[in-house]
Formats: C-alpha cells, sequence, structure tokens
C-alpha cells in the first residue's frame, strides 16, 4: 500500500481539501487498494476539528465530499507515509525541521511543484482569512494539480 499525506497548516482547509479531491480520483482510476491517502497539519489548534465550513461548501459544489477531522503531523508519520505533500514552503520547512532522516526528507515534496501552471508560486495560499474567492482559487489549484501527483505515483511505482 502506498500512504501519500497531505499538509497545511491548520489541517482545515487546504490539506482536507486535497485528501478529498485526490481520494475520488484514486477512487475513480479503482486504486483504492494500493493507495492511501490522508492528510494533516503542522499546527495544533484545530485538531479533532471538521474542514472549515467555507472549504467544505466549495468541495461540495464540486461533487467533492470532505470527512476528515484535523490532525497535527508526527514525527512518526515519516515512518508509516511514502510520499508527503506539503501545501506551502512554510509547512515544507516545518516539516524539513521535523524530518528524522534523509530518508524521511526525501518523501517530502511541495504540492505545487507538481502544478503545471504555478508560474513560480509555489505555494498553495491559505485561504482562511480571506473571502470565499480563496476558496475557489485553492479548488482550482487543487483540481488540476492531483492528477498529475497521481501520475507520478503511478509512473513511480509502475501502477
Ligand atoms: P489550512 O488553513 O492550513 O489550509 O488548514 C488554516 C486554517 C487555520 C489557521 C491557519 C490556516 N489558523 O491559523 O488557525
Amino acid at each position: 500500500m502506498i500512504q501519500v499525506c497531505f499538509v497545511c497548516l491548520g489541517n482545515i482547509c487546504r490539506s482536507p481539501l486535497a485528501e478529498g479531491v485526490f481520494k475520488s480520483l484514486v477512487a475513480k482510476e479503482g486504486l483504492e487498494d494500493r493507495i492511501s491517502t490522508a492528510s494533516a497539519g503542522v499546527g495544533s489548534w484545530h485538531i479533532g476539528e471538521p474542514p472549515d465550513a467555507r472549504m467544505m461548501k466549495t468541495a461540495h459544489k464540486n461533487g467533492i465530499v470532505l470527512n476528515s477531522r484535523a490532525r497535527q503531523f508526527q514525527k512518526n508519520d515519516f515512518r508509516n507515509t511514502d510520499l508527503i505533500l506539503a501545501m506551502d514552503e512554510s509547512n515544507l520547512q516545518a516539516l524539513e525541521q521535523m524530518s528524522p532522516s534523509l530518508d524521511a526528507r526525501q518523501k517530502l515534496f511541495l504540492f505545487r511543484s507538481f502544478d503545471q501552471e504555478h508560474q513560480g508560486d509555489l505555494n498553495v495560499p491559505d485561504p482562511y482569512y480571506g473571502g470565499e474567492g480563496g476558496f475557489d482559487h485553492v479548488f482550482e489549484i487543487v483540481d488540476r494539480t492531483c492528477p498529475r501527483i497521481l501520475k507520478f505515483i503511478k509512473d513511480r511505482s509502475e501502477l
């Protein structure tokens, strides 16, 4: 089983959306028994909470149901996870600081490094303190990037 984990700051907006969109793609391709998908936050403020209502609304109108509960990424998670996708550069930095080994660091990637339209901006913008439009923008980025990540995994693992 290949374990994928999306990581943002609070685990209530960006990474739950990425988890939901990616899970839906994996299901569409019938790969649920090969790829397991999770998400986590580097922060602890929202542990146990469902995704932000605004993120759930945006997901829902695009046919994606979010059902995660926020959790904080733990050092131990490096051991069980094959691919860790940081939603922005500060999340990546926090994960790098937590990583116990070179082997662990090699599991880390920036989510938008797979976005063919990143135009030099490798951060999925944090929508938490902004308006509704920010959530739609996050959806667009996540929706076009998840298929590239799945392709990367399939190519690498010969799925
Ligand atoms: P996320 O958004 O990292 O995409 O889940 C945030 C949610 C909450 C906070 C920051 C970002 N916060 O500071 O509480």
